[in-house]
């Protein structure tokens, strides 16, 4: 899928706001990119792969984690089929949206699962969405509705 993505840190601007990336602050850094990331429609020629990629998404309402109001959990696993977490082949990011935007960015090394959650103000709405990076196989797509 065509995208502006960060030269400096790779960030994908869904939002296609170029002035600042909203992670490393890089300046006038984005370029457009035609295979910027992949959707959940693409097919891997051989394999799994899109099983292993694709984010998947579990919505949580009231976790109870936050006081007074509580909070809408998105969680996110990558993918169906759990993607290894290995120094060699592994999720480097997992970034967070609300409608496009930009909201979380989670970095993460081997030694944890392939997995992130983001606790969203309490009465959240619109599309969550999620791109993910593996090291090896690049960025991945998907989205849920919030109601
Ligand atoms: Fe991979």
């Amino acid at each position: 899928m065509k995208g502006l993505v960060c030269k400096v840190c790779g960030y994908v601007a869904l939002d296609g706001n170029k002035s600042e990336c909203p992670v490393c602050r890089a300046k006038n850094s984005f370029e457009e990119k035609e295979d910027a990331y992949k959707t959940p429609d693409f097919k891997a020629v051989s394999g799994e792969s899109e099983k292993k990629h694709i984010p998947a998404f579990k919505v949580v309402n009231e976790c109870g984690l936050i006081p007074g109001n509580g909070c809408v959990d998105v969680h996110v696993k990558i993918g169906e089929i759990l993607h290894p977490a290995l120094p060699e082949h592994r999720i480097t990011e997992i970034t967070f949206y609300l409608d496009n935007k930009f909201i979380a960015n989670v970095m993460s090394m081997a030694d944890v699962n392939p997995a992130a959650v983001i606790h969203l103000k309490s009465g959240a709405k619109g599309k969550a969405q999620v791109i993910e990076n593996c090291n090896v196989h690049g960025k991945w797509f998907n989205e849920v509705e919030i109601k």
